[in-house]
């Protein structure tokens, strides 16, 4: 990418398509590494909220914005066959997964100096043999010359829905109508930024999940990794 042969599979689309889990089983199948660059967005989120509590982020300056982002000492380490993300020495796993930081990680992920500062940080993601890598700009901005580029897609309630059943089993307590609803203002922001929003890449192949399941999405994206990769 970028001057590099080490293939790329993007795998970008809104919030709640499962594009998380589908990252993880092809990277499984594959033996590749995973690029979740969502969760860059999160920490640079929970950072600016730690350093400015409670100050809307509009009335942040661009270059504190920047260097909190382009500063961020994050390291992600498997433990115990599980995903464990450090800021510094601290495990932001958990903390970092809330809807509340997809929400404020949706506000610092609009601003265009935020992006700028964690382009090159996921570039360097791309390591042999081959990376899976999952967000909203994958195709479009941060891997344009990727090998396979699959835009995931389901309808706001099958998205919503998918959710509460994930939080249902952990024990949380959640409306179904208020997770539409934060859905579709998340979709709006990601979707009608300025900078990097989320589209499908014009060669990207698009995979409606609405009525199929993990498996059958994975499947689908595997045949596509047979025929171009
Ligand atoms: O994928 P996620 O829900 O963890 O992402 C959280 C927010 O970060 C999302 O609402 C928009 C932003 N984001 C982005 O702008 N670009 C990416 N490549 C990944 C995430």
């Amino acid at each position: 990418m970028i001057g590099s042969d080490i293939p790329v599979i993007c795998l970008d689309g809104p919030a709640g398509v499962g594009k998380g889990t589908i990252c993880l089983a092809v990277a499984g199948k594959l033996g590749w590494h995973i690029l979740d660059s969502g969760s860059l967005y999160r920490i640079t989120a929970l950072q600016v909220s730690r350093q400015f509590s409670n100050i809307d982020v509009d009335s942040i300056s661009k270059s504190q914005l920047f260097d909190i982002a382009v500063n961020l000492s994050v390291s992600y380490v498997e433990e115990d066959k599980e995903l464990v993300i450090y800021l510094d020495d601290e495990k932001i796993t958990q903390l970092i997964r809330t809807e509340e930081m997809g929400e404020k990680a949706s506000k610092v992920a609009a601003i265009p100096v935020v992006r700028e500062a964690l382009l090159e940080r996921q570039r360097a993601f791309l390591q042999a043999p081959g990376l899976v890598a999952d967000g909203r700009d994958m195709g479009t901005v941060v891997f344009p010359d990727a090998q396979l580029k699959i835009y995931l897609t389901a309808s706001a309630e099958e998205r919503a829905h998918r959710r509460y059943k994930q939080l249902k089993e952990k024990g949380v307590s959640v409306n179904m109508a208020s997770l539409v609803e934060e859905l579709r203002l998340r979709d709006d922001r990601d979707m009608n930024r300025p900078t990097a929003p989320l589209k499908p890449a014009s060669d990207a192949i698009v995979i409606d999940t609405t009525s199929i399941d993990i498996e059958q999405v994975t499947s689908e994206v595997m045949g596509w990794v047979e025929k171009r990769i």
